[in-house]
């Protein structure tokens, strides 16, 4: 692939969907099955906090039993033998990128498996339920929330996001709807910058005109031939 030197790639609940992780919009998606006010905002959580954290368990439980797929593991390979700078920008709250060995990885919607004690500001990896209320084991308190970014609330690491997207020479997406902000907007940032635009994913996104080039398929299928085209030179 010629000129193409800094590349971010923004994934989607899509990328993890054939790990046997729900997406969260269509058919059986988890936002069929409960309302995003209901477990996913900041209300919610002031509210019902059992309720949210419950759901949260769960997800946290479920997560662990799941594996990297053939896609996953394409973007790790990436990374692995990427020279220019690299950037995957994932919107999924499971560790599935880094359990495929991927390094250069920032989770712009949090992470399961990480608490955020919201009396100390400590952040701590945790595997365990919260239902429970575990003490902080940096302050001791009892201020345990899930690390994750709630509707209503600031996604992490922006400025270093936008800073990739304009520094880079191609924007890929992988398996996103779309329909989240500010994430959705990335590819309209990126083009009106000058940065190649590539969309992967099952069916076009909401913001699929955006895309100098959209290819559909099952990530397991179409992210491993970008991957073999990228790296293709190199060999
Ligand atoms: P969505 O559930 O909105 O979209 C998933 C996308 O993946 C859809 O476009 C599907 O067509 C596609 N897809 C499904 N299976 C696929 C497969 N096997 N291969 C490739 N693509 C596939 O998930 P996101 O776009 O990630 O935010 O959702 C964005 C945000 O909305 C999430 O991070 C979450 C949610 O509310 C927060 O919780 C803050």
């Amino acid at each position: 692939m010629p000129d193409i030197r800094n590349i971010v790639i923004l994934t989607g609940a899509g990328i993890s969907a054939e790990s046997g992780i729900d997406t969260f919009r269509g058919g059986g998606g988890l936002w069929e099955q409960h309302r995003v006010e209901d477990v996913a905002t900041p209300e919610a959580f002031e509210r019902d906090p059992d309720l949210v954290l419950r759901f949260y368990d769960m997800r946290r439980e479920a997560i662990q039993t799941k594996l990297p797929n053939p896609a996953h593991e394409a973007l790790a390979r990436l990374d692995a033998a990427w020279d220019g700078d690299l950037l995957i920008v994932t919107q999924n709250v499971d560790d599935l990128h880094e359990r495929a060995g991927a390094r250069r990885v920032l989770h712009m919607h949090g992470e399961h498996l990480n608490a955020w004690c919201t009396a100390c500001d400590a952040r701590t990896r945790w595997t365990e339920p919260m239902i429970d209320r575990p003490a902080c084991p940096a302050c001791g308190q009892k201020a345990l929330r899930p690390d994750v970014v709630w509707f209503g609330e600031m996604p992490y690491e922006m400025d270093r996001i936008y800073s990739a997207i304009r520094t880079a020479d191609l924007f890929v997406s992988i398996g996103t709807s779309g329909a989240v902000y500010p994430a959705a907007g990335f590819v309209r940032d990126a083009r009106q910058l000058g940065v190649r635009t590539l969309e992967l994913n099952l069916e076009r996104s909401e913001g699929s005109a955006w895309f100098h080039e959209t290819r559909l398929g099952r990530a397991s299928e179409v992210v491993p031939e970008w991957v073999d085209e990228v790296l293709a030179p190199a060999r």
